[in-house]
């Protein structure tokens, strides 16, 4: 279903499209930006919880700047530094987040209109045109985002893209989660498991040394599920630097597989985390300050946690890292999939 999402500051109509499975789950999606708008669940009473963050319109997407439900491009993340060389020639880039680029500098893929080019009941398909020097990335590339809601409540998101030369590409979601409801105050009585021995170190300004920490022994271990409150005070490094977490952990493993899950014993629901690529940042929404929300609501700190999956960050300047580089005419091909369930 199609509805109207109201008019951006430049006079651009957005549209809201809303998928149902036959399970009662429903989401919306925008052609602003490729953003998650809503995620309605099922809870433990039957009934409807929105469990991510966001705004009502079009309008409040704009002047956001918190990235809810983002599609973040062309490189999710930080590059360190706010260049990078590729092929013997130096490429600059906005420098957003003190000395960095941050999720593509400042000409925001989540701030553009994306053309659908599919829509239905259970899917959706966005295409956005980046073009050769676009954000300072070289090589032109459509990027196609496609979201699925399947019959077994997953939201799939997968993202597709083959570039004209050979450049960057780190494409994530970042929709902040709240399985309570976005409604609901902090997320720190929710408990999160993360599929991970390592995570990658980090500096002040948040850019990977280039070491992998073992988890062991850290408030970093989330192998087994604990509520995400109950060491986010630690003295530690990690979180100091992070004011909470907000770090990329190495998902064990290869391929396709799980990396996380997220449970709420206040609705019963869990959301289980699921991608093909190396990395997830796991970040708390530390830098929220009273943002208005969706439906009057006032978003406080800590009141979502997102699930960033990615090659790991600033990986163009570690030799040791996978990606992000991605060859002229090959595709970038990689599928992420948040599942929910009554637990
Ligand atoms: C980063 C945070 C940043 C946030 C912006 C996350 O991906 O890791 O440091 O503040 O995005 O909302």
């Amino acid at each position: 279903m199609r509805s109207d999402f109201g008019t951006t500051a430049k006079g651009e109509r957005a549209a809201l499209y809303t998928m149902k499975n036959q399970n009662g789950m429903e989401i919306a999606v925008t052609d602003y930006g490729a953003i998650l708008v809503k995620v309605l669940v099922p809870d433990k009473d039957g009934k409807l919880k929105d469990v991510v963050l966001g705004y009502d319109d079009v309008r409040g997407y704009e002047c956001g700047t918190l990235y809810f439900g983002a599609t973040v491009g062309r490189v999710a993340n930080r590059i360190g530094g706010g260049e990078f060389e590729l092929n013997g020639k130096t490429y600059t880039l906005t420098k957003n987040d003190n000395q960095n680029t941050l999720h593509g500098g400042t000409d925001y893929y989540d701030k553009r209109m994306w053309k659908v080019e599919e829509a239905d009941d259970s899917h959706i398909s966005l295409g956005l045109h980046s073009s050769d020097g676009d954000q300072g990335f070289p090589g032109e590339v459509d990027i196609h985002v496609t979201y699925t809601l399947t019959r077994d409540n997953e939201v799939k998101i997968h993202y597709y893209a083959v570039p004209g030369k050979d450049t960057l590409l780190n494409l994530t979601n970042h929709s902040y989660f709240n399985l309570s409801g976005h409604d609901s105050g902090p997320v720190l009585d929710q408990e999160v498991m993360i599929c991970a021995d390592a995570f990658t170190r980090a500096d002040e300004e948040s850019v990977p040394t280039g070491e992998l920490v073992p988890v062991e022994g850290t408030p970093m271990d989330f192998r087994m599920a604990k509520p995400i409150g109950r060491e986010i005070q630690a003295d530690y490094e990690a979180l100091d630097f992070g004011q909470g977490y907000d770090h990329n952990w190495v998902i064990g493993g290869k391929g396709y597989r799980q990396a996380a899950s997220m449970y709420s014993g206040q609705s019963g629901i869990e959301m289980k985390v699921f991608t093909d690529l190396p990395g997830m940042q796991f970040y708390t929404g530390n830098f929220i300050e009273r943002e208005n929300g969706k439906g009057g609501v006032i978003y406080r700190r800590r009141q979502g946690a997102c699930f960033e999956t990615q090659y790991f960050p600033d990986a163009v300047h570690k030799e040791q890292f996978e990606g992000p580089v991605i060859k002229a005419q090959e595709a970038y091909d990689t599928t992420t999939v948040y599942q929910f369930q009554l637990k």
